[in-house]
């Protein structure tokens, strides 16, 4: 097991400047697309968070059923790369193996710079289009489709990262220098927004797959700003990546040597690619390693007809785990069946989120 070792917090809040740093104070409240993300400083104000997150849809978890919600909907078109490895090797892909596939495939939509792919495969069509020569057109086109959406959702509608939206969920914690634990963490994110609200403690990423060590969080854009707090002045700050108290753990969630240490365990995306009879188990690693008093946050890819198309247009890219698409009502049950008292659910762009606590 791969434990990188965190930076002392004395050291990186001494080094702090923002030199070198494309973002600071005087950016707040604008809005900058870069070639494969956008940087969001806008702060909305107290009044308007509804814009960004959804609440209180459920009053009493306690007389909800699954009668009364219904089940989730599964994603089963799979990609052909995962038909292709289960032909080849006449069994399922195992569900590391599956992740692994994911974590590339995903990370090179991340990767792309979007307005340098556009002119490629425009070029490419017209000079198909001059010589009349229609072979491949249809998988040119196909790939012009899965950019334009790609494009739409991460660049345009930041729906991806959504920051107001997770800043939203995150807001009022009351947090003190939290020790972060992130479970499945992939880039890492969720984790390094949160770090940037409640600063001064620690996040540690696990996820089992090397690759997100290495790729999806260790290349992770440095100059992307996470608009948080300045701890000794109460103020906004804009934070980076090497600025914080981050490290990362390459092991099985079922494999942690944590105990009950924890003020914060985070998971994104990680509830819905369980069937219902590992739920349980899944829901167990969010209280397993909490401190008497810690929270668990959770969220889940909405159930709405945008994630439906998402998940239908970029098949190829994304299908290769089980993948479930549920309510924020569907979600909140499976915690409060499985001992968990809700204490915030909303929705936000593309996800469902929940604040919870054990009971
Ligand atoms: C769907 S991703 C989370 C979504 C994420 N925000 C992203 O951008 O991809 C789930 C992550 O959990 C990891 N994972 C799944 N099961 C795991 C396990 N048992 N132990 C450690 N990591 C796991 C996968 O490797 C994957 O990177």
């Amino acid at each position: 097991m791969a434990i990188r070792e965190p930076k002392r917090p004395e050291l990186w809040e001494e080094t702090h400047s923002s030199d070198g740093h494309p973002y600071d104070e005087r950016h707040f409240g604008q809005t900058f697309v870069h070639s494969n993300y956008r940087a969001d400083l806008r702060a909305p104000r107290p009044q308007d968070w509804p814009r960004f997150i959804e609440t209180g849809q459920v009053r009493d978890w306690s007389v909800l059923t699954w009668k009364d919600v219904g089940r989730p909907f599964r994603v089963e078109n799979y990609a052909s790369g995962k038909r292709l490895w289960e032909e080849q090797n006449g069994d399922r892909m195992p569900v590391r193996t599956s992740w692994q596939m994911f974590n590339r495939s995903f990370h090179r939509l991340f990767m792309q710079d979007v307005p340098e792919e556009r002119r490629r495969l425009r070029r490419k069509l017209w000079e198909r289009a001059i010589r009349f020569q229609w072979a491949g057109v249809g998988e040119l086109l196909e790939e012009y489709e899965q950019l334009a959406l790609w494009n739409f959702t991460h660049r345009v509608q930041d729906a991806i990262w959504d920051p107001r939206g997770k800043r939203g969920l995150f807001e009022g914690l009351g947090l003190e220098r939290p020790r972060i634990l992130f479970l499945g963490a992939a880039d890492g994110y969720e984790a390094m927004q949160l770090y940037a609200m409640y600063p001064g403690g620690e996040a540690v990423l696990v996820d089992y797959d090397e690759f997100c060590a290495t790729d999806r969080f260790g290349k992770f854009p440095e100059h992307y700003p996470f608009l948080g707090f300045n701890l000794a002045t109460g103020s906004p700050r804009v934070w980076y990546k090497d600025q914080m108290n981050l490290s990362f753990v390459v092991e099985d969630i079922r494999n942690l040597p944590f105990g009950r240490e924890f003020d914060v365990v985070l998971s994104v995306g990680l509830l819905e690619h369980f069937p219902d009879e590992f739920k349980p188990e899944c829901i167990d690693f969010h209280r397993r390693f909490l401190k008497p008093g810690g929270i668990a946050i959770l969220t889940t890819p909405r159930l709405q007809w945008k994630s439906r198309l998402f998940y239908h247009v970029m098949a190829e890219a994304m299908n290769y785990t089980y993948r479930e698409l549920m309510t924020v009502q569907q979600m909140g049950l499976y915690l409060y069946e499985n001992g968990f008292e809700i204490l915030r659910h909303g929705i936000i762009k593309a996800h469902n989120g929940i604040v919870a606590r054990p009971r």
